[in-house]
């Protein structure tokens, strides 16, 4: 059987085979969106072809944590959504014996090859853009439900399985596409309002198998949870003067169309638990998703004419509208369905130490994790919101070629890539710069790696996390700030890595200027 993504099917069927031969495996994957999807992706794959597994997130895959995961006695570690990058590492312990690695990822790789290494990057397929954590993981799980199928022939002779669609979609996990597509979605790597390339072969065969609709459909944030007002409001991709940003410019805009925008009856809610409403009135509001296409149509069209009144660039409009990925068979109205609202949902669990929550959501628990889900959503939220205002108004410091701020311990240093990238574009913070980010690091309490002849890294030696943002725009123009945020911390006693497009870096504290000269300089060669 093909794979979705012909370049990696040699290599993917290779990894798989190893799994099916372990007795059992670590699945180690990294606490953002596409982790998480990455580790919901793999564990559903290894449970369906009966390979028992344990599960345990990282933050960073340093020395430490992976000190640490040599040390367990499990000697098959599946690494997703990191491991490329610390394969100098990671290889180290592979030739002690320690474990064998198989690694589904698609960062930049460190200098040294393993075996069982699944990365886009290495077979001409860019993992900035064109396939994610969950993406790599999705293509092992498609190679691993064929193996198996191919083990299970050998040893029952006659098979037994197949009636309809859905049970054919899960028997071949093409239904874990829609996860897939939630982790490419939540690495931002739509561009230009959609997914391209191997993402967009996944995309296909979740169409295929009943878990995503694709439409192209108005590109805000918040269309199945957002009462309209606030949809309009919020949204600050695509500024439309009078209405984003203002309460009553949006109301107003919304009541002059000749519509029915209200709900009829009041009281019932579906799915508006998570809205962070502050006007009482918001429940009343109906949400875009449960609008008819007439009615979208009425909106949207409204909404454009009053842009282009307003002077909004035709390039800026044509921003407001994308191709949205639906998870098909998920409630409407719920942060599940659409894959960017899903996929904040879970950088709101693992990105506060509940990685847990966020995976327990992704394997369907939809009662105590979405629960939970969604308080910490509530929190998130608030802490991107407060930390955009907090940048914005104090404002970043403009070297030649870079853009930076320091948040200490203001922002979370989990966080402070997310607001860097959402910030830029706002007064005073240019999007033709790549933009550092530093924020302390806070001291792990609970840190379980074991710290074995370590002395010199143990005397209270603060380091302090970076996180680097640019445009797809600079990016084309030569920028890389993956190698930027690796030579320029190896500069300064520290390291990083990531994609030329979003990267980061940990530094000793005190090195934060040294850091900025070394970046703007390796930042003004990659565009000259
Ligand atoms: O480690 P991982 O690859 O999952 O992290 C990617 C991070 O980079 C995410 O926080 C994502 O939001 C960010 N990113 C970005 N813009 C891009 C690509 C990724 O901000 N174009
Ligand atoms: O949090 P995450 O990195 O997944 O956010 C992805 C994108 O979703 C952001 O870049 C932003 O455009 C949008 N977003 C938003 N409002 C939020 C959270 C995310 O508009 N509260
Ligand atoms: O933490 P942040 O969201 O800024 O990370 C952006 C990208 O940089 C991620 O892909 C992450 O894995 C990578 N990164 C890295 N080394 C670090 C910090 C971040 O490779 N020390
Ligand atoms: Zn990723």
């Amino acid at each position: 059987m093909a794979g979705p993504i012909p370049e990696l099917e040699e290599r993917a069927t290779a990894c798989a085979r190893r799994l099916a031969d372990a007795d059992c495996v670590l699945l180690a994957s990294h606490i953002d969106a596409d982790g998480l999807t990455s580790a919901a992706i793999a564990s559903q794959a290894l449970e369906r072809a009966g390979i028992p597994f344990e599960t345990v997130f990282e933050k960073q895959l340093d020395a430490d944590a992976i000190a640490a995961i040599a040390a367990t006695e499990y000697d098959t570690v599946l690494f997703t959504d990191f491991g490329s990058g610390q394969l100098d590492e990671i290889t180290v312990h592979e030739d002690e014996g320690a474990f064998t690695p198989i690694i589904a990822d698609h960062h930049q790789p460190a200098d040294s090859e393993t075996h069982y290494h699944l990365n886009p990057l290495l077979f001409g397929i860019d993992g900035a853009s064109e396939l994610s954590g969950a993406g790599a993981s999705y293509v092992l799980a498609r190679a691993l439900a064929d193996v198996s199928e191919v083990q299970r022939r050998e040893t029952a002779k006659r098979t037994t399985t197949t009636d309809g669609g859905a049970s054919a979609a899960r028997a071949d996990n093409r239904d874990l596409a829609a996860l897939a597509v939630v982790g490419a979605v939540g690495d931002m790597q739509a561009s230009g309002g959609e997914l391209h390339g191997a993402n967009e072969r996944i995309v296909a065969e979740g169409v295929e198998a009943g878990v995503i609709e694709t439409s192209t459909d108005l590109a805000l944030y918040g269309k199945q949870t957002r009462p309209l007002p606030k949809l309009l409001e919020y949204a600050t991709d695509v500024r439309i003067p009078g209405i984003s940003g203002s309460e009553r410019g949006a109301l107003s805009f919304l009541d002059d169309l000749d519509l029915e925008l209200k709900r009829t009856g009041g009281g019932d809610n579906t799915g508006t638990s998570t809205s962070t409403s502050t006007s009482t009135s918001d429940g009343n509001w109906r949400r875009w998703a449960e609008l008819s296409g007439d009615e979208k149509q009425t909106v949207a069209s409204a909404l454009v004419k009053r842009a282009v009144s307003r002077g909004v660039p035709a390039s800026k409009i044509d921003q407001l509208v994308g191709t949205a990925y639906v998870l098909s068979e998920e409630p409407v109205g719920t942060e599940l369905r659409d894959a960017s609202e899903f996929s904040t949902l879970l950088n709101a669990t693992a990105r506060y130490d509940r990685a847990d929550v966020g995976l327990g959501v992704c394997l369907g628990d939809r009662d105590e994790a979405l629960d939970r889900a969604r308080t910490l959503l509530r929190d998130h939220r608030r802490n991107l919101s407060n930390g955009i205002e907090l940048v914005t108004e104090e404002g970043v410091t403009h070297a030649e070629h870079v853009q930076w701020f320091h948040a200490e311990d203001r922002i979370r240093e989990t966080i402070v890539g997310i607001v860097a990238g959402m910030a830029m574009g706002n007064a005073g913070i240019s999007r033709s710069k790549p933009i550092i980010a530093f924020a302390d690091k806070r001291d792990e309490a609970g840190s379980d790696a074991p710290d074995k002849n370590d002395s010199e890294k143990h005397e209270q030696t603060q380091d302090v996390k970076v996180s680097a943002r640019a445009t797809h725009s600079l990016t084309r123009q030569g920028l890389d700030l993956s190698a930027v945020m690796s030579q320029a911390a190896r500069a300064v006693g520290g390291d990083g890595g990531g994609h030329n497009v979003a990267a980061g870096a940990t530094v000793p504290k005190g090195e934060e200027r040294a850091f900025v000269d070394r970046a703007d300089e390796l930042v003004g060669d990659q565009l000259s």
